[in-house]
Formats: structure tokens, C-alpha cells, sequence
């Protein structure tokens, strides 16, 4: 939901005097900031540009493309190479106005002396943009975003300093934002957040800013996070941190143990395809380090500890809590909807999944004494976000379940993070965030188990298998992905089908939901997602030979129900899909993908795989953009 990266030199003094050849080696600001945003295009890749100051003629100059990244690279390599040495760029997802050339960012005022990059939505832009056009400003697009530069520039106008004009603007801005604001007269940036965020590395007296960690670890690990309501200004070589108010405030240091060469596809066609292919270490990462066995044994529960190192819930919050909240968007509500199976099962605890984007506006009931868990791939989207600061009005205890550190979920959860340790995610359809997710929701499930010290009554799961299972998890991962050739032949097969039924049962409905999702996503195939018993009460009448549907099935309980359901496509002329843990009798299934056997509550993490090598090789087949899916955008920031 739009990227923005920053770079600007930190020493003093009149860079165009400098000698030609400390000059010629110095790597050009517009360099630096390219190469960042090509690490944040997940974020929004509808257009793209870049402002930045020229040394010789001591002024902003600004290009900007619509399209994608690439058409603004070219743009650059085709001009004279730049003399720069303080720049910020933009990637956007377009909110206010179409994806143009002019209504790209960054922004500038009427002198263009100031420019803006901007991630977020400023709400109150048409009044601000009313009084200002009374005053005289002119503006050229149709966007929230340039009202920034211009009620900077009406402050600098009345006499203000620019970083008072800055803090003075953000001060009237509602909404969300995270602004890097360049000025020219005096060579400095000022970096603004509320909501979206915003990540800096200060390194050998130069700056970076960045909408998340991506680009700036190939220059350090060391990061620091503007909070909301913070302002970092950086001139003469120096950074200083205020608030809105202006009392100036100490910077935090975070360590990102992120692989910068992670971010690259090394050999993969596809970030998403090089994402799946990670899931067998990603997993053994999340739990690792986490399940620890007690006495050597390995016969029930009690001979294994979860440890979760950031997380504070006490016996006392879990006997209090009737219930827990899960909210969540996306695939990461698909998680929860699959963790709250597991909780249930194993914690005899109620659970409520509600998606974010709902939950702000319901009227919720909140008590002091209910557990929420936000789950949340970027920890930034702005619905989950809402629904966890109601949590948070209601006093109640939140846990986030993220992969990214700092980000703004984990300021928010006052009973401890879990992060899922996938590393970075590239690709916009999730995938091994996904899979951690629901493992460290189990994780999660299991310390509070320890914790209340629950027994179920019917011993309806074996602790030891689970663990056990855990344990075999990646190995078992790594099994279906050698069937990747195999799923490709299948997905031949289907790619020319305009729809798609996917359909479970029990723990494995949420990933029926998943799959279908990941198939809209990238294949833009139409795909819905059902529990299989709600078939017949609808759904059943799409059903002809051109609908192939997929079914989850599992060698337990609810088989034969499956199986009755896969009967009923099957006399109406569907073509059945099955992926399966066992091989069933069943006659005339079209296909059929062979799964290993895990405990009932890992299971949907070994289902999920097959339906994203299905999604994956049916959108390469189709050629669609598959790392960066039309319309859609990595973190979804605004509501
Ligand atoms: C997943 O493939 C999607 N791109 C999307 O549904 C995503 O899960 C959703 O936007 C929530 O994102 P989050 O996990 O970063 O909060």
C-alpha cells in the first residue's frame, strides 16, 4: 500500500564544490533509492517516482512514471547519469486519483522547493486543500497527498521554520501517514509517521529511510522504527527525534536478524515460488527453538515445555478469559479461523475469529478479562490494527502473532509478540507466513494449555504425537514439494477453467478458503472456498462439467461425510480434485494428490501446500503477474 524510501548524505557544507573525482565515486542518492524501492515494490506497483536534489543547479528535479518500477528505472538509465546526494522515491497504490504519470509521487509545492513521498490517506485533504487554494496554491492532481507539500509550504510561507512547518502540518493532518518530506533551500529531510511505517538506518552520518526493514539491511542491521506521532529530521549531517509537540525524544536501536539474501529469487522464477520452496526451513525455524523436552521422555504433554519468549499471559488472564478474539484479514484470518480448531481442541478455551475490517464497526462486547490475538503477515494493516486498538479501549489483553519486527502490531500488544521467524515475505500472495502462522498458533495454543494446565476430558488428541509430528514437519513439507512436477501436470489440466470449487471439513474448511484464495489471487481465476456440508445448500447448483472442485480430505471422523459429498459432484458431472492423507476408495476421482499423515491440528499446514503449487503453476501457465497480482499490494495500510 504504497512504499517510500529516503537517502540523504550527512555531511554539511557545498557539495558541489566537491572534487570531480570524489564526485564521479560516489553512488548517486537516486541509485541508493532506486535500488531500495525495487525492494518495497510488493507494496504497490501502479506507478512510481523519485525527487531529488541537483547539486550543480542546486534545485529538486522530479521523474515520475506510471506502470511499473521498471518504467521509471528505464526513464533514469536513459537520462545523464545524476549528481545527487539526497532523494526520495515513491511506490503507489493508488487511493485518490488514477494511476498517471502526474499523480504518482512525490509532490511538490508551488516554489518546488519541497517534495513529499506519502504512504497513507489523509481524510480531512479536501478542507485543508479548499483553505489553501483560497490562499493561492495551485494544485495539479486529483490526490490527498499534495495537499502535504502545500500546507508545508503556507507554514514556511508565514515565517516558520521548515521542520515547525512540518510538525505544525502534521499536527492538522487526520487520517494515516508516513511523509518524507525533502527540502531544498536547506538540504534536509524530515520524516513524519502516523500509522504507516516508517524504518531508519543511521549509518557513518548518512540517512535512509524506508517503509519497512527490506532495503535498508544490505546497509545495516541496525534499525531504528519512528513511532506514531514522531518526527525525524535530519540536516547538517545530524538527526534528531521529536514528537508532534516537539520535545525531543531518545532513538531505540533495533537488531533485524533478516538474511539480506533472502530477498532475492536465487534461481527461483518467481519470489512466491522461492516462498513455498522455504517453507520447510521457515517452520523449523518457528518452533525450534521453542518446543524444549523436559526429562528426556517423550510420553505425554507434560514431557515437553513451549517456550515463547515474548509472550506474558499468566495463569490468572487465562482462568479469567471466557473466551479469545482472534482478529484478522486475509489469509492471516484463514490462520485464525484453523488456530481457533486447534485452541478448542486442545485448550477447551471458546474462540471468536472476526475479521478486522468487520469488527471496528460492530459494537463488539469487550471485556477487560478477554485475550485478543491479532495475526498479521506485515503487522501493519490498518484493520486488523483498528479492531486491536478497540481491544485496547476495552482494556483487554492483546497478543500479535507477526513476521515483522517492530512493526506496529507488536507496539500494540501489551501481553507479548510471536513472531513467526518466515523472513522476508516478497511475493503478495502469502505463503510461508501463512504456514507459520498456523503453526505458531498451535505453538500458542499449547503454552496456554500448559499454562491452565488443561487435561481435555476425552483425551481426544495425544500430546506425544503432536510434538512428535512437529518434529516431521519440515520433512514431511519437503515430501510434497518433490510432487511439484506432478501438481504442474494437474494444474495443465484446469488452467483453461473459469472457476473453481475448493471445499472441506472441520480444521480443514479455513484451508479450503485459503486455497481458493491463493487461486483468485494470482490466477484471477474465480474460486470459492466452502465447508464441504454446506455444498448442497447452494453452491451444488454451479456444479456441471466444466466446475473442477477440489476437496481436503482426511482419514478421520468426518471421511465418510467428505466422501458422501464427493459423491454428490460426482453424479451431477464435476470433475473431483482430491488431495488426501490416505488413498480413499472413492471411483472416478480426476485426480488425486497424496499427502503424508500428521496430528489433526498440524494437518492443515501439509494441506495447504499442494493448493499453493496448484495456485502457482496455474497462474504461470495463464502468465499472469504472479509476485505482483493486479490491483492488489503486499500491506494494506488504509481501510
Ligand atoms: C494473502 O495472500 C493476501 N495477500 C492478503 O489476504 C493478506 O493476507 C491480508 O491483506 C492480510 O495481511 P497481513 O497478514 O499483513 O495483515
Amino acid at each position: 500500500m504504497c512504499g517510500i524510501m529516503g537517502f540523504s548524505r550527512g555531511f554539511s557544507g557545498d557539495l558541489s564544490r566537491e572534487s570531480q573525482e570524489i564526485r564521479e565515486s560516489r553512488e548517486s542518492s537516486v541509485d541508493i533509492v532506486l535500488n531500495g524501492l525495487k525492494n518495497l515494490e510488493y507494496r504497490g506497483y501502479d506507478s512510481s517516482g523519485i525527487a531529488y536534489y541537483e547539486e550543480k543547479e542546486k534545485k529538486i528535479k522530479c521523474i515520475k512514471k506510471s506502470g511499473k518500477l521498471v518504467n521509471l528505472s528505464t526513464e533514469f538509465s536513459c537520462a545523464k547519469p545524476v549528481k545527487s546526494n539526497m532523494a526520495i522515491g515513491h511506490i503507489r497504490w493508488a487511493t485518490h486519483g488514477k494511476p498517471t504519470d502526474d499523480n504518482a509521487h512525490p509532490h511538490l509545492d508551488c516554489t518546488g522547493n519541497i517534495a513529499i513521498v506519502h504512504n497513507g490517506i489523509i481524510e480531512n485533504y479536501s478542507v485543508l486543500k479548499n483553505r489553501l487554494i483560497k490562499k493561492g496554491h495551485k494544485f495539479i492532481t486529483p490526490t490527498d497527498s499534495e495537499v502535504i507539500a502545500h500546507l508545508i509550504e503556507d507554514y514556511i510561507n508565514e515565517g516558520k521554520s521548515f521542520y515547525e512547518a512540518v510538525r505544525l502540518s502534521s499536527l492538522e493532518f487526520s487520517g494515516a501517514f508516513a511523509v518524507l518530506v525533502l527540502n531544498a533551500p536547506e538540504k534536509s529531510i524530515a520524516a513524519v509517521k502516523y500509522g504507516p511505517p516508517l524504518v531508519m538506518v543511521n549509518k557513518g552520518g548518512d540517512i535512509y529511510f524506508a517503509s519497512d526493514v527490506s532495503p535498508l539491511i544490505e546497509y545495516s542491521d541496525e534499525v531504528i522504527y519512528l513511532k506514531n506521532s514522531e518526527i525525524a529530521y535530519f540536516h547538517d549531517g545530524k538527526l534528531e527525534l521529536t514528537n508532534f509537540k516537539g520535545k525531543k525524544i531518545g532513538k531505540t536501536v533495533t537488531k533485524i536478524d533478516w538474511d539480506a539474501s533472502r530477498s532475492v529469487k536465487t534461481g527461483f522464477s518467481h519470489f512466491m515460488q522461492k516462498e513455498i520452496f522455504e517453507q520447510p526451513s521457515c517452520l523449523l525455524d518457528a518452533f525450534s527453538s521453542r518446543i524444549i523436552s523436559v526429562n528426556g521422555s517423550a510420553h505425554s504433554f507434560s514431557d515437553f515445555k513451549i517456550l515463547l519468549e515474548n509472550v506474558k499471559l499468566t495463569k490468572k488472564d487465562i482462568i479469567n478469559a471466557s473466551r479469545i478474539v482472534i482478529t484478522a484479514c486475509g489469509s492471516s484470518y484463514y490462520a485464525g479461523l484453523a488456530i481457533k480448531y486447534m485452541t478448542e481442541t486442545i485448550c477447551g478455551i471458546p474462540v471468536i475469529v472476526e475479521y478486522g475490517s468487520e469488527f471496528r464497526y460492530e459494537n463488539f462486547p469487550i471485556s477487560k478479562d478477554d485475550i485478543f490475538i491479532g495475526i498479521s503477515q506485515s503487522g501493519e494493516t490498518a484493520d486488523t490494527n483498528s479492531a486491536l486498538e478497540l481491544a485496547k479501549t476495552g482494556h483487554a489483553g492483546i497478543l500479535s502473532i507477526t513476521n515483522v519486527p517492530g512493526s506496529q502490531i507488536t507496539t500494540m500488544s501489551n501481553k507479548g509478540v510471536i513472531y513467526t521467524h518466515a523472513g522476508p515475505e516478497i511475493g503478495v500472495a502469502s505463503t510461508k507466513a501463512f504456514t507459520t502462522q498456523l503453526l505458531c498458533g498451535l505453538l500458542l495454543a499449547l503454552h496456554i494449555r500448559e499454562i491452565k494446565g488443561y487435561i481435555p476430558a476425552s483425551e481426544g488428541i495425544n500430546g506425544l504425537n503432536i510434538f512428535k509430528d512437529m518434529v516431521e514437519l519440515p520433512k514431511k513439507v519437503e515430501q510434497i514439494l518433490f510432487m511439484n512436477e506432478a501438481v504442474k501436470e494437474i494444474a495443465k489440466k484446469y488452467y483453461k477453467n473459469a472457476n473453481f470449487l475448493y471445499l472441506g471439513r472441520g480444521i480443514l474448511y479455513p484451508i479450503a478458503l485459503e486455497g481458493a484464495l491463493k487461486l483468485k489471487e494470482i490466477s484471477y481465476i474465480h474460486a470459492e472456498g466452502y465447508p464441504a456440508g454446506e455444498m448442497k445448500h447452494g453452491p451444488i447448483a454451479l456444479v456441471d462439467e466444466n466446475m473442477p472442485v477440489l476437496f481436503l480430505l482426511s482419514n478421520n471422523t468426518l471421511a465418510p461425510k467428505t466422501i458422501s459429498n464427493i459423491e454428490e459432484i460426482k453424479a451431477r458431472g464435476g470433475r473431483i480434485i482430491a488431495v488426501a492423507d490416505y488413498e480413499p476408495e472413492i471411483e472416478g476421482l480426476s485426480d488425486l494428490i497424496k499427502i503424508p499423515e500428521t496430528s489433526e491440528v498440524l494437518s492443515p499446514i501439509l494441506y495447504t501446500i499442494p493448493l499453493q503449487l496448484l495456485a502457482y503453476h496455474i497462474a504461470a501457465l495463464k502468465g499472469t503477474d504472479i509476485d505482483q497480482p493486479r490491483n492488489l499490494a503486499k500491506s494494506v495500510t488504509v481501510e
